[in-house]
């Protein structure tokens, strides 16, 4: 059989991504953990809690594995309510314990980047403008509603960045603006758990200003900063591409979901469902796209649907789905997210900040990592800026509003004994990081289902 490999420019980024609520334990301080606490919020009723004990010092043993795993950069999160306990007040053993982590990178041979924003708020942030604060028992407050919070985020990240700045230059100011957004303020099934369009919207529109405000305090500190955020992209495809009602629901679905946040950062414009809204400060504020990407939804029209504006998104007949249906298989996906990206940023570096699926017994992931990977060398190919890969996630961890329930790591994690074991995928990973690249022996030993579509005769 012959031999082929899809190599990667020298240089290129290969790590995983993870995010402090999801990983460190303890963090009693935010929104999230508020939220955990009532009923019928989690799945399973589950909680945080001590979640992969990063805090209690286990990032030690995790960046060792991803270091001897050949992963030469790691994507982390820092916690704004540990650093910022209130409005008042800094802990700086908290920063000093950031710092300890990026330097544990530094010396394991992996470039960090830190995201300065990944879906939780202290709990003080319940309400800047008013100062009441988010309430403790229902871990509803709307921090984001209001402009008022992009001063206090800018502040934060004044004091993040002089703290790190010799540990980091590669900044990520918001995770996912979008999904923050409308799973808080449409589906509601994020703190505070409101269902009101428009107000989602703002909300973007306030991360839109916060980003903004955040990108220029980080470059007046460190000049050489690389700074973006990540968006949550996803590609859509009508059900019935003759059907105009189908075509018109994937449009109004594509833009409500993926349009907003990039078109604010390009021309200080956010477009919307509902209207437009000025962002004239965003305007042109990034260096590089993070780009999450999972899967490829199919649109249909559906008059029983009016909360959703008349549509229904769903994974085609036939997907090859993950473990709870979160996620399918859909590799052609990747590139066509890289590909909208090349076309709507004209030759702005691009990093796929998260790309992963939960599967606890590994079946679909090595196929799964190889597949997405290669739509990655093919988008490379075109000459097309992709600096860097980030795979959700090292460890099992704690996944939101679906608790424990989906496992997206390389290492599965036994929570209630800390107990770490490895997935064949993350062998995979580690040949791919270590080759920069994927050969046609890793696809045959790891999954040689899709041999014959990764290399065809
Ligand atoms: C993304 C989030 C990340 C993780 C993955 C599975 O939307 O950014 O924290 O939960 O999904």
């Amino acid at each position: 059989m012959p031999k082929a490999a899809f190599h990667f420019p020298k240089g290129f980024l290969w790590g995983t991504a993870t995010a402090a609520h999801q990983v460190e334990g303890d963090n009693a301080n935010n929104n999230w953990w508020a939220w955990e606490q009532q009923e019928g919020r989690i799945v399973n009723g589950d909680k945080s809690g001590l979640a992969c004990d990063w805090w209690g010092g286990r990032w030690k043993e995790d960046f060792d594995r991803a270091a001897e795993a050949g992963q030469n950069a790691h994507r982390l999160s820092v916690e704004w309510s540990r650093i910022q306990p209130a409005p008042d007040r800094w802990d700086e053993d908290a920063l000093e314990h950031y710092r300890q982590m990026l330097r544990g990178l530094h010396e394991r041979g992996m470039t960090p980047m830190v995201t300065l924003h990944h879906f939780t708020d202290p709990l003080w942030l319940g309400d800047p403008s008013t100062g009441s604060g988010c309430d403790p028992s229902t871990g509803s407050g709307g921090g984001w509603e209001t402009e008022a919070v992009v001063p206090h985020f800018e502040k934060f990240t004044r004091k993040v960045v002089e703290a790190l700045k010799e540990t980091c230059s590669l900044w990520c100011t918001v995770n996912e603006p979008n999904i923050y957004a409308l799973s808080g303020y449409a589906a509601g099934d994020f703190p505070p758990g409101k269902k009101d369009l428009r107000l989602a919207i703002r909300v973007q529109a306030n991360m839109a200003r916060g980003h903004a405000a955040a990108y220029r305090a980080i470059h007046a500190i460190q000049p050489e900063a690389r700074v973006g955020y990540a968006l949550h992209y996803r590609p859509m495809l009508a059900a019935r591409p003759g059907f105009p009602l189908d075509r018109l629901e994937r449009n109004i679905h594509f833009n409500a979901i993926n349009m907003a946040f990039p078109t604010a950062i390009r021309t200080g414009v956010m477009r919307t469902p509902l209207g437009k809204v000025r962002t004239p400060e965003a305007k042109g504020t990034q260096d590089y796209l993070g780009l999450n990407y999972y899967s490829v939804d199919t649109v249909a029209f559906d008059l029983r649907n009016p909360g959703e504006l008349f549509g229904r998104r769903f994974y085609s007949q036939g997907s090859d789905l993950s473990d709870t249906g979160f996620n399918a298989n859909t590799p052609e996906g990747m590139f066509a997210t890289i590909q909208w990206a090349v076309k709507f940023y004209h030759g702005l570096p691009l990093i796929i900040t998260e790309n992963g699926i939960e599967c606890a017994d590994d079946h679909i992931r090595p196929r799964y990592l190889a597949q997405h990977v290669h739509q990655v060398w093919r988008a490379v190919n075109f000459n097309w800026p992709v600096k860097g890969y980030f795979h959700w996630s090292l460890v099992d961890n704690f996944e939101w509003e679906r608790g424990w329930s989906q496992r997206f790591g390389l290492w599965a994690l036994d929570p209630s004994t800390q107990a770490r074991r490895k997935r064949p995928s993350a062998d995979l990973y580690a040949e791919i990081c270590k080759e920069n690249g994927l050969s046609s022996e890793m696809v045959q030993k790891y999954c040689p289902e899709v041999f014959e579509k990764l290399f065809p005769e």
